[in-house]
């Protein structure tokens, strides 16, 4: 049974491998090549199989902050919301805003495509090295308050690939004011 931690009525944080969620949407954090690469990256495209990198292939590429969706093909969701985050540098180089932008397009492909449920990794927070509490704040705010104003998704979850960030989104919960 995965940990799972509500944050509000429609978000919540589990522990686990998001390419075995089988919900309508999953969220990739590529590059902006989106060619594939390393972490949750390669785990996606190793799952999906060798069509999502044809499918991508066709996509020109993805610039920072911004986000494209893809059939999923062997993956058990239906769409790959692919979307390239910031790097960390230091943080006077609009990362804060362009990690927000991420969220807040790949909500958007949402309601375009009258997804229900998506499912998002700690993007930039591994080989990008953003600081997992401050990129974790980041989400959760985006987030909560694009679902104020917004009809779909009906549902999101973060996907912490360890249980030490499980714990930051558990923390961010008492901030954003949200209690179950
Ligand atoms: N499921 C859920 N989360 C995962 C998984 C997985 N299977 N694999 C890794 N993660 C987590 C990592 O622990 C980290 O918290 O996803 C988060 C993002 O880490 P990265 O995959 O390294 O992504 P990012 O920091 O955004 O760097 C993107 O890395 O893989 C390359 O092609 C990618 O160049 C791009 C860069």
């Amino acid at each position: 049974m995965r940990v799972m931690t509500l944050i509000s009525k429609k978000i919540e944080a589990v522990q686990g491998d998001i390419t075995t969620l089988e919900i309508d949407a999953i969220v990739n954090a590529a590059n902006t090549s989106l060619l594939g690469g390393g972490g949750v990256d390669g785990a996606i495209h190793r799952a999906a199989g060798p069509e999502l990198l044809r499918e991508c292939r066709t996509l020109g590429g993805c610039p920072t902050g911004e986000a494209k969706i893809t059939k999923a093909y062997k993956l058990p969701s239906r769409y790959v919301v692919h979307t390239a985050g910031p790097v960390w540098r230091g943080g006077k180089k609009e990362e804060d805003t362009l990690l927000k932008n991420c969220y807040l397009n790949s909500l958007s492909l949402c309601q375009q495509n009258k997804i229900k449920t998506i499912a998002f990794p700690g993007i930039s927070t591994g080989v990008y090295r953003f600081p997992k509490e401050r990129a974790a704040q980041i989400a959760v705010t985006t987030v909560s308050g694009f679902l104020k104003n917004n009809t779909f998704p009906k549902k999101v979850i973060f996907v912490c690939f360890s249980d030490q960030d499980l714990l930051i989104y558990q923390k961010t919960r008492n901030y954003s004011g949200n209690h179950g």
